[in-house]
């Protein structure tokens, strides 16, 4: 099965758009000012960088509108990805319940997309490389059975979303914006619970175990490679040599960043039960760089 986040879009001005915000019970408006910064340097730790520091401030507010507008494609392509997942899911699940979750799951993400893209400024492109979360999420859903799939997209996946949507709620200056983050946070907490609670009463075959172990090592890989802050910094502000690198990471506390990501990770497969597999997770240091 394909993915949805590299589907194609319609133009604003044809009729299937219109009929859309209706069933979504949606009023585009354009919420926010030209270049305006919904993220400033403390959320992404540059306030405590001196490379940053040491940019003139029309380079530093170009770092910060590169950020803001990844931070923002990254939300765009995980909800738009909830389109396909959800079709999967619907075909997959053997209950009514679950089936019709899974409908309900999928109509919040269409809402969460319309959402965030009133706040997206330029256009997201058509990269998905630029995350490394992304190419994941496509071969999981590609892959994974059933059971794997609710594991690593519901349990790990919108699990750790949840921590990463209330970070950006927390410290986003737009009031509106904050208030999107607000509502898709209660969503969110609805799907990662269906997916705790429904891998609490699976039993999971060798198969199944083997997936989990394999797709949860790619997202924990995903996790843990993600480093575009440092990228927007090199392309825009300039390139630093290994040993500014270093400097960049010591003072971002970057290894803390990354143990606060595994310790994350590891209490959400915890909160699932099958302490057979976090063992196995272990053992395969799936949680060590
Ligand atoms: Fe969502
Ligand atoms: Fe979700």
């Amino acid at each position: 099965m394909n993915h949805s986040m590299l589907a194609k879009d319609l133009d604003k001005d044809h009729p299937l758009q219109g009929l859309l915000n209706k069933a979504a019970a949606f009023v585009p408006e354009n919420l926010y000012k030209k270049d305006e910064i919904y993220w400033f340097e403390k959320h992404y730790k540059l306030d405590q960088s001196s490379f940053f520091g040491s940019l003139s401030p029309s380079l530093k507010n170009d770092v910060l509108l590169d950020l803001n507008h990844k931070s923002l494609s990254l939300a765009h392509y995980i909800e738009k990805f909830g389109l396909n997942y959800g079709a999967k899911m619907i075909l997959n699940a053997d209950t009514t319940e679950a089936k019709s979750l899974y409908a309900l799951f999928s109509g919040d993400e269409v809402k969460h997309r319309l959402w965030i893209d009133q706040f997206i400024q330029r256009p997201v492109g058509l990269d998905i490389d630029f995350h490394p979360l992304l190419p994941a999420l496509a071969l999981c859903l590609e892959k994974g059975n059933y059971t794997a799939t609710v594991f690593s997209i519901q349990v790990i996946l919108e699990g750790f979303g949840l921590y990463h949507y209330f970070q950006l709620k927390e410290t986003c200056q737009n009031l509106a914006l904050k208030e999107v983050f607000g509502q898709i946070l209660k969503d969110e907490t609805l799907h990662h619970g269906m997916g705790v609670a429904m891998m609490k009463s699976f039993t999971l075959d060798e198969e199944t175990k083997e997936q989990i172990t394999e797709l949860t090592a790619l997202f924990v890989k995903s996790l843990l490679e993600a480093d575009w802050v440092l990228k927007s910094l090199r392309q825009i502000g300039g390139d630093l040599t290994s040993s500014q690198v270093k400097q960049f990471k010591d003072e971002i506390d970057y290894e803390k960043q990354l143990q606060l990501r595994v310790e994350k990770i590891k209490s959400l497969i915890q909160k699932v039960g099958h302490q057979g597999l976090f063992e196995e997770l272990e053992r395969r240091k799936i949680f060590k760089k």
